[in-house]
Order: structure tokens, then sequence, then C-alpha cells
């Protein structure tokens, strides 16, 4: 079982280049099947869940090849609906495959994403709104047997929730659908405008993503594109959080300061200088950060709930007591009684964690729980006295692209241990 081995103290600073967008890349690869010609998608980075996505369109008959950062997809060739259990089981984000595979198949078979580590994680609001599309939909034995007997047709359909991925979903359906479809309190996230421009390449028609209400007018068919994934907004914020409590000075290139407004802002409030110009962003950390009264997650354009762990990691040596409200997801904490081992000093109470700041922290052997909450740890370990061992570290794989070469390249004794 492989671990991350940390001796942690070091300041951490330098320059770093952003990968490409784990939740960008994901839809888009989904969206390929689409697409009837070659498709060419830069920027895509190395994480399990881009190979699960690669090995679930090789499985779905397209062809799927890697040349360094960029993902060829040609699905020309598709010749099945299924997305088999072990696949789905995998990965609960396949479920955005649904939608493209009915818009290009009319069919689609997949199992039931289930719950994750960070508490049940439903579909409901996917499925009532491809129903509305067209598509019916026979849940049995765990498995969703999806149909479009009178094909997808566009809809009006308004989110309970602005729900990232049932917004994808849709997009995804209607983009080939008969007809228009408007999505009324849509998702505003900056990875549903990423898979609107690479869909708008290939020749789609769907305006309005980044506000709450998106058109899609439905073609009859997309053709190949080629497409650059946006940078990964949430691994960004890691590297600024390991440099912030370190007292570190990082410049960030390959990012985009529009996509972290909410996120900078708590850096700032922290204590530190955060620069953003062009594509790049600067953080100065002062010697000791300041506690941060209140924060909130919140859906897009607010402060990113896949960034709380690794603030709330963040905030464990400030000065001050700081509250982490988590408003996005039911269980979202279960990495806090692992951070604790490092002596942090935490009382969480539903969905409210309070961070009472302390002057160290000592290394520990702590186990990851899922992918922000495991990188929550590294930051601990990285910002603790001592050698930490990390393990279960295949859910920091999912998300992050060589996270020990990162942190090592800007002054982290970190190192893999197989
Ligand atoms: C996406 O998940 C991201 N995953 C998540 O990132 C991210 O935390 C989340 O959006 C919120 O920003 C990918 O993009 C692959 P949601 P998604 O549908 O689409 C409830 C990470 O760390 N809900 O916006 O699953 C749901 O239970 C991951 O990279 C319903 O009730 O998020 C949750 O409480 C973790 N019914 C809330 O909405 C539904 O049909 C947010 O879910 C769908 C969702």
């Amino acid at each position: 079982m492989s671990a991350i081995i940390i001796n942690g103290g070091n300041r951490l600073s330098g320059e770093l280049n952003i990968q490409g967008a784990k939740n960008s890349v994901l839809p888009v690869l989904a969206a390929t099947v689409l697409c009837g010609g070659e498709c060419v998608i830069h920027n895509c980075p190395e994480l399990s869940d881009v190979e699960t996505s690669i090995r679930i369109l090789a499985h779905l008959g397209c062809f799927c090849l890697r040349d360094g950062n960029s993902i060829i997809v040609n699905s020309s060739g598709m010749n099945s609906f299924e997305i088999p259990d072990v696949l789905m089981r995998e990965m609960r984000s396949s479920v955005v495959f649904l939608g493209a595979i009915i818009g290009r198949t009319g069919r689609a078979v997949i199992s039931s994403p289930g719950g994750c580590e960070l508490g049940p994680r439903p579909i409901d609001l996917h499925l009532d709104a491809l129903s509305k599309m067209g598509v019916v939909i026979k849940e049995e034995r765990g498995f969703l047997n999806c149909t479009a007997p009178g094909g997808l047709h566009g809809a009006e359909i308004h989110l309970s929730f602005p729900s990232v991925g049932a917004t994808e979903n849709i997009i995804l359906a209607a983009a080939v659908a008969k007809g228009s479809t408007v999505i009324h309190n849509a998702a505003k996230e900056p990875e549903i405008s990423d898979l609107a421009d690479f869909l708008n390449s290939a020749g789609a028609r769907i305006y309005g993503c980044g506000s709450d209400t998106i058109e899609i007018h439905g073609v009859n068919s997309l053709n190949g594109t080629e497409h650059t994934i946006i940078p990964d907004r949430i691994a960004a914020a890691t590297y600024m959080a390991a440099a912030a409590v370190t007292g570190g000075t990082l410049t960030l290139n390959n990012v985009m300061p529009s996509h972290l407004v909410a996120v900078m802002w708590v850096f700032r409030e922290c204590g530190c200088v955060v620069e953003p110009y062009g594509k790049t962003i600067v953080l100065r950390a002062p010697e000791r950060l300041k506690r941060v009264p209140t924060v909130r997650s919140q859906v897009y354009p607010g402060f990113p709930t896949d960034a709380g762990p690794i603030v709330i990691a963040m905030l464990t040596k400030a000065d001050g007591t700081s509250v982490f409200a988590e408003n996005i997801f039911q269980n979202r904490f279960r990495y806090i009684d692992e951070l604790r081992r490092f002596g942090a000093k935490i009382k969480t109470e539903d969905r409210v964690a309070v961070v009472e700041g302390v002057p160290r922290l000592s290394a520990a052997d702590a186990e990851c729980t899922d992918l922000r909450g495991g990188a929550a740890l590294v930051i601990a370990a990285l910002a603790a006295n001592g050698t930490s061992e990390i393990t279960q570290i295949q859910h920091i794989e999912r998300g992050y692209d060589n996270i020990t070469g990162c942190f090592s390249s800007i002054g982290a004794d970190i190192s893999l241990k197989k």
C-alpha cells in the first residue's frame, strides 16, 4: 500500500504550473461521445479519474489515446451504451456519461452511482430532467435502464438546486435533442462554461453558461474539434494553502484568477498578500496567519465546497478561532478526525467546524478518507514538525497530478513510499 512521507516545517516558496481541471476534463471526455469525428483535448491532468474515463470510452467502443497532456478521442466506432458496474463504482462522477450516451445512442444502462465519502450523492435532479426530455428510466437491481422511445426532445427545466452534474447531464442530452431546452437555476461553475465551449466548438448551440439560465438549441450532429481544458481552481487553492500555512511566497502560473475570487478573498482575510495578474497569482504569506471569522461554502461564485478541507487545514495554525460552515454536502467532515492527529483543535457540530488555531502542529500517521480531505492531511503534514505518513493516497491520486513532485518543487521534503 503506497503512502506519502512528509518531513514538515519547510517554508514553501517558488513557482508552479497548475494542472488542468479534473472537474472539467471528466465531462468534456464524456462529451466526446457526441462528436462524430476526432477530438483532441489538451491540458488533461494525469489522474486516476481521467484514466477511468478513458477506460469507459474504450469500453463504449471509442478510440482513445493519451499523448502526453493531450487525449485523442474518436467515437465514430462507438458500439455500446452500457457502462459496467465496476467502472461506475470506480468513479461515481461517471454519471455524467449518461446524457452523452443517451444523446448519441438513444439508450444507456448504468448502475446507480450510489453515495460516496461525502455522504449520499442522489441523482434525482439528473433523472427528473432527462425524463422531461423524453427519457424513460427503469430502475432495476441497482441499474438504470434508460431509453428514449420517441427520441430526445427539448424541455424547460427548473433545477430545485443548481447541481453541477445535473446541469452538465442536461446540456449533454440537449445538445443533440430535437428542439430547444432552457435550464433555470443552472449551476454557474466555470467547468460548466468549459464544457459548453467544447461543445460549441464542435457545432453545438449553447448560450448563457455562467448565468442562472442556460439555453441549448439542439443540432443534428456534432463534429470533431480541439479544446484546451481550463486550469484546476481547487488544485490552485491547495498549493496556495500550503504556501500560506508555511509562511512562503508562491507564484502560480496557468491559473484563472477570475475563477478564484472567493478563494483569494479568504487568503487575504487571513493576512496573505494575493496579487493576480493575467494567468498568474502571486501569494505572499505572513509569519502566522490570522483567523477568518466565518467561511461558508456556497455554489459558484461563492466559496467552493471542495476548497473547504484545504482552508480548514490551513487555519489549524492561525492566530485565533475560525468557523467554517459547509452548505453543499451532508458529510464532508470525515477527514477532521484524521486532522486532529496532528494536534489540530477542531470541534464539529452538524455541518459547522470551529477551528481553534494552535501555534504548532506535530507530525502524525493519518489515513485519507476522500480526495480533498486527503489534500488537507498533506497540508497539515507540511505545516507540522516531524515526519508524517499519509496512507490511502488513492483518494488523492483521483484529483492531483504528481502532488509530491509539485510540492517538492517548491521546497517540501515529501516523497512517495511504494
Ligand atoms: C461536482 O459534483 C464536483 N464533481 C464536486 O467535486 C463538487 O464538490 C460539486 O460539483 C459541487 O461543486 C465533479 O464535477 C466531478 P452537485 P456533483 O450535483 O455534480 C445534491 C471534488 O472534490 N444533489 O452540484 O456531484 C448533492 O447531494 C468533487 O472534485 C441532489 O440532491 O455536485 C449535493 O448535496 C467532490 N440531487 C449537492 O446537490 C442531484 O440530483 C451538490 O451536488 C444532484 C445533486
